[in-house]
């Protein structure tokens, strides 16, 4: 009896530590009175270690809010966040930027890369926040580049790179540290046809290795890459379902 009881405690454990994002009952209440509006509202959430998952939604429904708080960028109004098994809600503004450069990396629709370092500097960036080392941070930064197919481009600046390149600076800087998720909000919202599937396949590639992934867009194509789908409407998730990607074939 006693071993059955540790065993499903044990298992339990198993499945709490491989959650690499849990919310529980999170809600973000911007404004006051009549002017308060609930952009999160009472979501709970859990993400495993490996997952991609879209984030999907109408203008105003709350996914960039939701990515934010995920993102360490914000903190929520009420409810508990676990990020990686630590509960990150209410923890200070210095003690979320040390998390956010250890653990997470983003990729926004505006690529908001430094214009004045060049492709090699803006991914060496984190790590000097991280304090890797000089001659590894130059390795891990070509390797990154490397990875996203811009081995020939380290020392241009992003104002000689087109938009596409630009992003994929951007996903070397968030891969950079190794983080346990990447988070990414309308990657391909400001790309072509073509570039945008360029970054839709590193993203596949990147789950492939085993990357956790969360990626808000409008785009149908991202999305049917994803394994999971996360509809929100009014703050609240109303939909949560696998894709049809994530059927084994
Ligand atoms: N800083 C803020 N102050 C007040 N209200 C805000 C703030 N940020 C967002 N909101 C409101 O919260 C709601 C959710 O906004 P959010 O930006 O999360 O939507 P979204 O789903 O990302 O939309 P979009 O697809 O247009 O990017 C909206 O009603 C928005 O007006
Ligand atoms: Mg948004």
């Amino acid at each position: 009896m006693i071993r059955l009881g540790m065993g499903a405690s044990n298992s339990g454990i198993e499945a709490e530590r491989q959650a690499v994002i849990r919310l529980d009952n999170i809600s973000r209440v911007y404004g006051q009175g009549e002017a308060m509006i609930r952009a999160c509202d009472r979501i709970s959430l859990s993400i495993h270690a490996g997952e991609y998952c879209a984030i999907i939604g109408q203008s105003g429904s709350g996914k960039s809010t939701l990515m934010n708080l995920i993102g360490c960028l914000d903190r929520p109004t009420s409810g508990r966040y676990y990020l990686d098994g630590v509960e990150v809600s209410q923890l200070s503004k210095s003690r979320l930027a040390r998390i956010r450069n250890r653990k997470l990396g983003f990729v926004f629709q505006r690529y908001e890369l430094l214009p004045n370092l060049t492709a090699l500097e803006n991914v060496i960036l984190p790590m000097m926040y991280a304090g890797v080392g000089h001659s590894l941070r130059r390795k891990r930064a070509e390797y990154a580049l490397q990875r996203v197919g811009l081995s020939d481009r380290l020392h241009k600046k992003p104002g000689q790179l087109s938009g596409g390149q630009q992003q994929r600076v951007a996903i070397a800087r968030a891969l950079v540290n190794r983080p346990v998720l990447l988070l990414a909000d309308e990657p391909t919202g400001a790309l072509d046809t073509q570039s945008a599937q360029v970054i839709t396949q590193i993203f596949d590639e990147l789950h492939a290795s085993g990357m956790t992934l969360i990626v808000i867009t409008h785009s149908q194509e991202v999305a049917s890459y994803s394994q999971r789908m996360i509809r929100m409407s009014d703050g609240r998730i109303v939909d949560d379902s696998a894709t049809p990607a994530a059927i084994p074939r």
